[in-house]
């Protein structure tokens, strides 16, 4: 593994054991996971051991130490979401892509998850791709956000504008 990008963003906040949560979460945003090598690199210029590192990417439910696919589809349960509707977007969404909550398409396209309240109850049932918020969600909704993501996978810029279009779509809902 090459290490120039893990470098950058230890560099970018100081080789402190204090930065170590910003550290993590921007090697996380860069890789969408955070890989081992990337953990056992990091603690070292830390100043800190791998345990300890370890410790902390396994506190916080928002770090991840598997792989997740291009696109991250979180679909909230919480209470709010889940009397407006919610359970039925899951339902879709493992059917759309094939896999279960906690799970990744073998292509590496998507991540499902289902999570607990994101703080925008009102917006019910709300989806996050990523970092995007999709607001009022549907079953269908929910299927032809997946379609356009399938099918802008392939280019390079296609996260913004596809969830760009997407939001315009819920707003207009
Ligand atoms: S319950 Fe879904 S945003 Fe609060």
């Amino acid at each position: 593994m090459n290490f120039d990008r893990v470098d950058e963003i230890i560099d970018r906040y100081g080789a402190d054991q204090a930065n170590s949560l910003a550290v993590l979460q921007d090697i996380q945003r860069e890789y969408n996971y955070l890989p081992r090598e990337a953990l056992v690199h990091a603690a070292g210029r830390l100043g800190m051991t791998t345990g300890e590192i370890y410790r902390l990417a396994t506190f916080f439910s928002s770090f991840s130490l598997q792989p997740k696919g291009r696109f991250v589809c979180k679909v909230c349960l919480g209470t709010a979401c889940h009397v407006l509707g919610g359970p039925r977007i899951v339902e879709t969404l493992e059917r759309e892509l094939g896999i279960k909550p906690g799970e990744t398409t073998a292509d590496g396209k998507f991540s499902l998850e289902a999570v607990r309240c994101l703080g925008a109850c009102a917006l019910g049932p709300v989806v996050v791709v990523n970092e995007e918020p999709h607001a009022y969600m549907t079953p269908d909704k929910a299927t032809r956000l997946i379609q356009r993501l399938s099918a802008s996978a392939e280019g390079s810029d296609a996260t913004g504008a596809v969830v760009a279009s997407a939001v315009d779509e819920t707003a207009s809902a």
